[in-house]
């Protein structure tokens, strides 16, 4: 099971292979096993296999080009959104275990969504979850310690220390090593402009930096760095305006001035600053 756990990832590379009626009728199965409050699951599954539609998508989903690769789409809707997210995990649980890996994506609009696909007004479009053959393994992105999320019977009882904080520090060290490996070994064997090594810095960008800086911030304030806390949250802060701004403008994940936005912070930006409050919290600690 932990290694179940362990080894579950979004995919946003799929190879050109078909999912069949087999692996389909699997994953849904696993999606009905899921806990329901009071055991009355609501939602239900679109199958999107067509195409066409499936680029339809794509193009009202931030033209999330993985959307369209992928064997298959599935459209959760109706339901209570707990349900469904307990669904949803089973389903890409058992897709890890069928050699499929899948990825939740939910940025898309949900109107467009749901005319692409002729849902009733009275059904919500819930989640779009592409599934297939994963092209290239994932790296896992960084997951919290369970002493960053517990508080022991009471809230704000918790077991988080400096050595929580030099932990978190130090993997994100090691992100910025890893990504700057990976990343010359990508530029050398699918090129520069690649969309491989633009899928990469993208990555690293929002998945693996932004959320480490977010931790390394919360630690530090919880242990009294406040100062210091508040100068990482504005490294992240502009990387989240300005994304949102160009995305918006664009609607478009591929487009230029995204592609530049997440190339700049994952090379530069947040490399610097995972740096930067490394040394300075070596300094804090006294080591
Ligand atoms: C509610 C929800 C919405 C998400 N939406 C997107 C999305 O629109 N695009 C995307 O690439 N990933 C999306 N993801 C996937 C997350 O980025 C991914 O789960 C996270 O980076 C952790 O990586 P892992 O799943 O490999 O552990 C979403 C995940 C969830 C749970």
């Amino acid at each position: 099971m932990e290694d179940l756990l362990a080894s579950r990832r979004s995919c946003r590379k799929f190879l050109d292979k078909q999912v069949g009626d087999e692996a389909v009728r699997k994953l849904v199965w696993a999606a009905c096993q899921a806990p329901a409050g009071g055991n009355s699951p609501r939602w239900e599954v679109i199958v999107v296999r067509k195409s066409e539609l499936k680029r339809q998508i794509m193009e009202v989903a931030l033209r999330q080009e993985f959307i369209e690769e992928a064997g298959v789409v599935f459209v959760f809707v109706g339901g209570r959104e707990f349900n469904v997210a307990c669904a949803v995990e089973n389903m890409l649980l058992m897709a890890h275990t069928l050699g499929l890996e899948g990825c939740v994506v939910g940025s898309f609009n949900r109107e467009a969504v749901r005319k692409i696909l002729g849902v009733p007004k009275e059904v919500k479009v819930n989640i779009v979850v592409p599934v297939g053959f994963p092209k290239v393994e994932e790296i896992n992105p960084g997951k919290k310690f369970p002493e960053e999320v517990t508080h022991y019977e009471v809230y704000g009882s918790t077991r988080i220390s400096k050595i929580t904080l030099k932990k978190v520090i130090d993997e994100a060290v090691d992100k910025v090593g890893e990504f700057e490996y990976l990343l010359s070994l990508y530029i050398e064997k699918y090129g520069e402009e690649s969309m491989e090594v633009y899928r990469l810095e993208e990555k690293y960008a929002a998945f693996v930096f932004r959320p480490f800086l977010s931790r390394i911030s919360r630690l530090m304030r919880l242990l009294g760095y406040v100062e210091e806390a508040m100068k990482v949250d504005e490294v992240v802060r502009e990387y989240n305006n300005e994304r949102w701004r160009r995305l918006s403008n664009t609607g478009d994940i591929n487009s230029a001035s995204v592609v530049e936005h997440e190339r700049r912070y994952s090379r530069e930006v947040f490399p610097a600053a995972i740096r930067r409050v490394a040394t300075r919290v070596a300094e804090l600690l006294g080591n």
